[in-house]
């Protein structure tokens, strides 16, 4: 995954994920690769999945075919994980019953005042079966002492549960809250730095599963940062953990093990924090893990909640895109963190950083680009950079303060012993930022270039980084710049993301098994740490989203989806100029979510017709679903405007003017007896028809269905944006409209 158009490495905000962009494919022995091979439903039939995978390698590998074959899958899906070649991957592509072959490659990582944000109090009403929802978080394990995840006073495990808690030491136990905790790690040695049991070495799992479902702990801070009470979304539902991300990445195998336990273990929500980089290559739903993972999710009953990445605000750079699932943006809440510094001239300047650090001290300032390790072959082109080890000289910055013109994460300026950085990189943003392991300062390019200026001119430069103030930013929520954009890079027509949640300086539980920032020599353990990244919108919206089911518990993946999405905070383009492709839907809303009016329901079987129409095969389809009476008839071919969305989008290959027509079916869930009438906004330029336009319902659970015509003629704008909402003066049922001519690449891009 090598990085071609990633942003500046402090946007990617979470420890370690700098190591994991890195690299591709699992080294293996020789030109042997390890590839999954994908076969679709649950085996059938009294062999042992494992005994016809071994069978199946044998005629392809010989007697290599126990040892090739690495892990089988089989509580909820088909597959193997084998070592092989090319020219024997080859083979075992072309054998009945393979869907997909593909390499096992690796995936990134994509942070309570969020919760109040959006106006979801502490006293929301609470369903009785809220300690009944079991989330399934895949990711870095879990801290399982974290006050967020204390079992005391929680009833017995739900006995729909199957999982188990595994542990290979003492080290680790499950209790009340944290039911079930697994880990995955197939095909390679466990790296002696982490803990080869679900602990998190890392924070960011502890994080996301507190934000989803943490219990209520009052006076959490990042060292007096965000004081308040840190909570999840439902504080009384139960958490199974699946750590498939470890310091040697997130491999493909071990994210679709997580799935294929996770379904059969009976979890009701899965949230997945992580995903390709946006310079990965897009792939088809069923060579993509995460999309046949939550495939098989949505056909057991399952929402899985992914982020949609961070990649931004790169055009198209969102990766997890399955219409299956939800795929989650991320926006700011009203916290932000200014960062001061004074020069030794009194010239005040004001940056972005989380410095936690209270030194009122002055120390002398130097320019990385003058103090090169010239003995290491170092020259200022590149020290200046303070990105590469051991190109600054010790001499020179150690117990200093140093200006770089790249911004990492630090580490190279604090194992030179410096006392303090001031960082900037051209073009960089300031929406967001992080912590490092000193006292820290990114800098706007102007600033940054008068402080050079004065180091250039003063004859003892000194500064000073004062410690953090926590503002307000009165423009939230606005989709933050790392947020990846679509449009979706598989399906155009179907609109990613599908709507935004709080992703930026959010504060959650920590792992004691690291420090703030994670980078060695950083002495600062803490319980609870505020970071950003679509990582931390995600769990949000896992939250919502089993608040949801917890009022609902009958509904389908699709419905609770469409509940999200049509009750959602229409956002603004003005704050936002990538408009629909950066936040879909719009901002979430919990307490709304949980009465829409109306559904847009959809399941397996509307799937394969919307996968009929992309040019999937029957057989393929037959082999996914488990199903050999589907076929891909006329009958059941379906256009992707036609698949059941509750959004509406549409792209044009030129300026020409485009017409479109969308069939679509709502299903009642709000008033017995109700008439809703379509309003419909668009931008000039948009032409859309609603047919009928008043739809009237008798019962609940009653179906209507209705047509929608939109013609774009594109004028000035290659994005068009409009809405049509369904309103019985007691619901409002909001679709976004997205028109999009993808003949010059938008102006973001
Ligand atoms: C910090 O960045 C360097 C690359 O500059 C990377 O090797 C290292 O893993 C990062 N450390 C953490 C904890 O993110
Ligand atoms: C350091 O930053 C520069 C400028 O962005 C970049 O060209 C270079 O590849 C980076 N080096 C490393 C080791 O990340």
């Amino acid at each position: 995954m090598a990085s071609q158009t990633s942003p500046p490495s402090w946007l990617i905000l979470i420890s370690l994920t700098c190591a994991l962009l890195i690299s591709c494919i699992i080294a293996s022995d020789g030109d042997q690769k390890v590839y999954i091979v994908y076969m679709g439903d649950r085996p059938k039939g009294h062999l042992s999945a494992s005994f016809l995978h071994t069978r199946m390698l044998q005629e392809v590998v010989g007697s290599r075919a126990s040892e090739s074959l690495l892990y089988s899958y089989k509580r909820s899906f088909n597959g193997f994980v084998a070592k092989l070649t090319k020219e024997e991957m080859e083979k075992i592509a072309g054998m009945e019953g393979v869907v997909s072959v593909f390499p096992n490659e690796k995936m990134e990582l994509h942070t309570t005042k969020s919760w109040d944000f959006m106006a979801f109090t502490q006293q929301v009403p609470r369903s009785q079966v809220e300690s009944d929802i079991i989330i399934g978080v895949f990711d870095t394990g879990i801290w399982p002492e974290s006050d967020s995840f204390d079992g005391t006073g929680f009833g017995p495990i739900p006995s729909k549960w199957r999982g188990s808690c595994q542990f290979s030491s003492t080290d680790f136990t499950c209790n009340n809250k944290i039911i079930g905790a697994k880990y995955f790690h197939i095909g390679r040695p466990i790296p002696a730095e982490d803990y080869a049991s679900p602990r998190d070495r890392n924070g960011h799992g502890t994080h996301v599963a507190s934000t989803a479902a943490g219990r209520v702990v009052n006076d959490a801070s990042l060292l007096e940062f965000g004081k308040g009470t840190a909570r999840g979304g439902v504080p009384s539902a139960r958490i199974a953990v699946y750590k498939v991300c470890w310091s040697d990445g997130c491999s493909d195998a071990d994210i679709l093990a997580a799935f294929d336990n996770a379904i059969a273990d009976g979890v009701d929500i899965i949230s997945l924090s992580v995903g390709r980089g946006g310079e990965s290559l897009p792939l088809n739903y069923f060579e993509d893990t995460t999309a046949i993972g939550a495939f098989h999710a949505m056909k057991n009953g399952i929402l899985t909640s992914n982020s949609a990445g961070n990649s931004g605000p790169i055009y198209g750079s969102i990766r997890n895109y399955s219409p299956w699932s939800l795929s989650v943006a991320a926006s700011t809440i009203d916290r932000k963190f200014e960062t001061r510094v004074q020069l030794g001239n009194n010239m005040f300047y004001t940056g972005v950083s989380i410095n936690t650090f209270n030194v009122d001290y002055s120390y002398p300032l130097v320019y990385a680009g003058d103090v090169p390790n010239t003995q290491a072959g170092f020259n200022g082109d590149l020290s200046k950079y303070c990105n590469t080890t051991n190109s600054l000289n010790i001499l020179l910055v150690s117990g200093k303060t140093v200006l770089c013109e790249q911004d990492g994460n630090g580490t190279v300026v604090f194992r030179a012993g410096a006392v303090g950085t001031i960082t900037t990189s051209n073009g960089g943003f300031t929406d967001s930022s992080r912590s490092y392991p000193l006292p820290a300062s990114y800098f706007g390019w102007n600033d940054a270039a008068q402080v050079y200026n004065y180091i250039k001119s003063a004859s003892n430069p000194t500064a000073i980084i004062r410690r953090s103030i926590e503002t307000t930013d009165q423009l939230a929520p606005y989709v933050v710049s790392f947020s990846s954009r679509g449009p979706n890079p598989i399906t155009r027509d179907i609109l990613k993301p599908d709507l935004s949640a709080p992703g930026v300086y959010i504060l959650a539980a920590w792992s004691q098994g690291t420090s703030v920032t994670g980078i060695q020599g950083d002495p600062r353990v803490v319980p609870y740490n505020i970071i950003s990244g679509t990582s931390m919108s995600c769990p949000h919206v896992t939250g919502v989203a089993a608040y949801v089911k917890s009022f609902n518990p009958g509904w389908s993946p699709a419905a609770i989806k469409s509940a999200l999405m049509t009750t959602a905070l229409p956002m603004n383009s003005a704050n936002n100029p990538d408009a629909e492709f950066a936040y879909g839907a719009g901002h979430i809303d919990p307490l709304k979510a949980v009465t829409p009016g109306l559904v847009y329901d959809a399941g397996q079987l509307d799937y394969v017709k919307f996968l009929c129409g992309q040019g999937y095969s029957t057989q393929a389809l037959q082999i996914v679903t488990g199903d050999s009476s589907i076929t891909c008839s006329a009958a059941n071919t379906g256009t992707v405007w036609d698949l059941n969305y509750p959004s509406f989008a549409l792209t044009s290959q030129s300026y020409q003017p485009i017409t479109r027509v969308f069939h679509r079916t709502i299903t009642n869930v709000g008033s017995p007896v109700s008439t809703y009438r379509a309003i419909v906004v668009a931008a000039t330029g948009l032409q859309i028809q609603v047919v009928p336009n008043v739809l009237t319902f008798n019962s609940l659970g009653q179906s209507q269905s209705f047509v929608v015509t939109i013609t774009a003629t594109f004028i000035n704008n290659n994005v068009m944006s409009g809405s049509l909402v369904w309103d019985d003066g007691v619901y409002k049922v909001r679709s976004p409209i997205v028109a999009h001519s993808s003949y010059v690449a938008h102006s973001s891009s």
